[in-house]
């Protein structure tokens, strides 16, 4: 197998870690919430905070890594061909998104959820917040799947 190929082979994998725990993470912290119970929310937000750390900052970083690399092996131009440097917007944005809304409005629900009594005197609190991490996660997932989709349309190009 070529170095190539390894990298290209490795770019896929992270590519299947990125998008899938962002699509898995944003599916189980909702059912969780549907349980209206403090100890699976709680749980259900700590499993996100490991799933970023070890699945979602490794698999941008090996993004970053391999995608550069077959960029320069291939001599391709990646911020010449327009879309291979929409779709690298697309990535950064994303992270933005994530770093600067969505990982404080989880920071602020696991607070809150972990403050939940069985009052569940502020879970309207909570869940006002699940609403406006689903607005900019819906957002933070056309970009990250917007960038997938350009990367393979870019071949074309
Ligand atoms: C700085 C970030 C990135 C750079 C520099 C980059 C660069 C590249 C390059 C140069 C290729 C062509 C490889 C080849 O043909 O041998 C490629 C392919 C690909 N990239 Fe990226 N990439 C980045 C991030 C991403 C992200 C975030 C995703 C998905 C969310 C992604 C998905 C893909 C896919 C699916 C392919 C295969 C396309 C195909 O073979 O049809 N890349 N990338």
């Amino acid at each position: 197998m070529s170095f190539q190929v390894l990298l290209r082979l490795l770019h896929l994998f992270a590519v299947v870690a990125f998008l899938g725990d962002i699509a898995v993470t944003a599916i189980w912290r909702l059912l969780a919430d549907r349980t209206r119970e403090p100890r699976v929310i709680v749980y259900a937000l700590r499993l996100v905070l490991i799933t970023d750390k070890y699945l979602l900052m490794p698999s941008s970083l090996v993004l970053v890594v391999t995608g550069l690399l077959l960029a320069h092996l291939r001599d391709i131009p990646i911020w010449s061909i327009p879309a291979y440097a929409v779709a690298q917007i697309l990535f950064m944005l994303s992270g933005v998104l994530w770093n600067l809304v969505l990982r404080p409005i989880q920071g602020k629900q696991l607070a809150i959820a972990e403050s939940l009594g069985a009052s569940g005197e502020r879970f309207d609190e909570y869940l006002l917040l699940t609403k406006r991490w689903l607005r900019w996660g819906i957002l933070t997932m056309v970009c990250a799947f917007g960038s997938m989709a350009l990367m393979v349309l870019a071949r074309d190009t």
